[in-house]
């Protein structure tokens, strides 16, 4: 599972362009970056219900910071990610943190030596990348992936978020800047219909944020707890009604094989 991508600028140019310089500069709020994440593992840690995974991978990890906040839960931890920066800047962090079972392969998923199988298989603010085309072919290799009775855990912008849409009229052309010309939002009905299709046994839809993420990105150099405040009231806004909290910017799909 190991080819190597670091060679080939010419693979996804948008998606490298648009990451590369993203990984090149801070361009969001490091608090709110790290909230974001740590509300996720807090969400896959209780999926694992106190046992202790083998194999956990995950596809188009970025800089990493989730996999080494997940390398003490689980045995062995594989990541990949398209973009060269990201990957370097991952493996720089776990050697920096002596984190030894993690390791990092820069890689298109499209061109991943699927081995063996996972416990969990994550892929964090990363299927809304995943053209149209191939979304049920990736979901059916994850499938067939997993152990039985595995987790996949998907996190992806919501089609249907309330600040998104006004997002697009306030900013016009300018909300365009905030993600690559590929991706796409998602419609986590029409996920859920994908993922049972690939044949997950069961899905549940979690709405995890209204704000956090957008703020992180518009309010880059915002003090901490300006984060901390709006994760709070993240908190509460997505506990309320499936009516209110589903109109969130980001939701959760959490699959059982
Ligand atoms: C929104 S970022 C998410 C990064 C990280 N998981 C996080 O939550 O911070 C999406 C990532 O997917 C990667 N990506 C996009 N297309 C990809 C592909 N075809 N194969 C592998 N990674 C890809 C990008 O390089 C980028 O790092």
């Amino acid at each position: 599972m190991s080819t190597n991508k670091e060679s080939d600028p010419s693979y996804k140019t948008s998606e490298l362009a648009f990451f590369g310089e993203q990984y090149g500069g801070q361009q969001y709020n490091p608090v709110g970056f790290r909230l974001r994440l740590t509300r996720d593992v807090k969400l896959l840690l209780e999926e694992f219900g106190g046992t202790r995974p083998r194999r956990l991978l995950s596809v188009g990890c970025g800089q990493g910071e989730f996999e080494l906040m997940m390398a003490p839960h689980v045995d062995e931890v594989v990541a990949l990610d398209l973009s060269p920066e990201a990957i370097e800047i991952a493996r720089a962090n776990a050697r920096k943190r002596g984190v030894s079972n993690v390791s990092y392969i820069c890689q298109p998923f499209e061109e991943l030596e699927w081995e063996g199988r996972f416990d969990v298989i994550v892929c964090v603010a990363f299927l809304h990348h995943v053209p149209v085309e191939q979304m049920n072919g990736f979901l059916a290799q994850c499938y067939g992936h997993l152990e039985k009775g595995g987790l996949l855990y998907s996190s992806d912008p919501n089609i249907n978020g309330v600040l998104r849409k006004i997002g697009r009229v306030v900013l016009g052309r300018n909300y365009d800047q905030y993600h690559t010309p590929d991706e796409r939002e998602l419609d986590s009905g029409e996920l859920c219909d994908d993922l049972h299709s690939a044949g997950f046994a069961s899905v549940s839809i979690r709405y995890t944020d209204f704000f956090l993420i957008p703020a992180s990105y518009v309010l880059a150099r915002w003090p901490g707890f300006v984060m901390q405040a709006i994760a709070l009231v993240d908190r509460v806004l997505c506990g309320l009604p499936v009516p209110i909290a589903s109109q969130a910017s980001t939701f959760a799909a959490i699959s059982r094989k």
